[in-house]
């Protein structure tokens, strides 16, 4: 049996429904309940629910032959795993970003306060940049405004977040979006299964941009 593991919330749905359109789907994932297992025995697959971050850590020891995780969590924690495909999905940015009006002194070290230590520090390290880092778990934005720090390394997607805490990108970092990922022993064993599903689901990222580039190209 397959084991996929998915990320929890709407990314993962939307993960799910691709993962049914390339006819590898689960009927019972639809019931409304708080289960986190779902097995398919006839398509030899088992979907399973985990949190956004921990779908690496279950990839990388096998617990899950494949998952689906953010390019975020790829760069951060840089698990050895197999990356298959882009998703397409999931699209945001890896940004520094500050309050407005905000000037850089580069002869004192900057102060970022981040989730992604490693992404932030790697960036920092590439244009030799002086920097303390603060690690935060959430709300990162706070820190700015209380002076916690002078900027931020954090995710940005609509941009809501920033411009109701009047903060602006000052400079991107890095392109994120969801990666189809696979553990590496499983990816030798299950390799035409998994190649079927990484070629069918990239398949799909690329219809739907082409279509989202040319709505009237249907
Ligand atoms: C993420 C990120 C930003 C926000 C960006 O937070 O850390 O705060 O989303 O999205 P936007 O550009 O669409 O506003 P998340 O909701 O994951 O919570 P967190 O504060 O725990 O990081």
């Amino acid at each position: 049996m397959l084991n996929i593991a998915l990320p929890k919330g709407r990314l993962g749905e939307k993960v799910y429904d691709m993962f049914e359109k390339a006819g590898y789907d689960c009927q019972s994932i639809h019931e409304k309940n708080r289960k986190l297992l779902f097995e398919n025995p006839e398509k030899d697959i088992c979907f399973f629910w985990v949190k956004p971050s921990d779908v690496n850590i279950y990839v990388e020891r096998g617990a899950a032959d494949i998952g689906v995780a953010g390019k975020d969590i790829l760069l951060e924690y840089e698990p050895d795993v197999y990356e298959l495909a882009d998703l397409r999905i999931g699209k945001c940015i890896m940004a520094e970003a500050a309050r407005n009006g905000y000037i850089d002194q580069p002869q004192r070290t900057k102060r970022v306060a981040t989730k992604f230590e490693n992404i932030a520090r790697s960036y920092y390290a590439s244009i030799g940049r002086d920097i303390d880092i603060i690690h935060l778990n959430g709300s990162i934005e706070l820190a700015p405004i209380l002076g916690l720090s002078d900027v931020i390394v954090d995710i940005v997607e609509t941009g809501s977040t920033l411009k109701e805490n009047d903060l602006a990108v000052v400079e991107k970092i890095v392109d994120i979006s969801a990666r189809l990922i696979a553990n590496k022993a499983s990816y030798e064993f299950k390799k035409a299964q998994i190649t079927a599903i990484a070629g069918a689901l990239s398949n799909q990222a690329a219809e739907r941009e082409a279509l989202e580039k040319d709505p009237d190209n249907k």
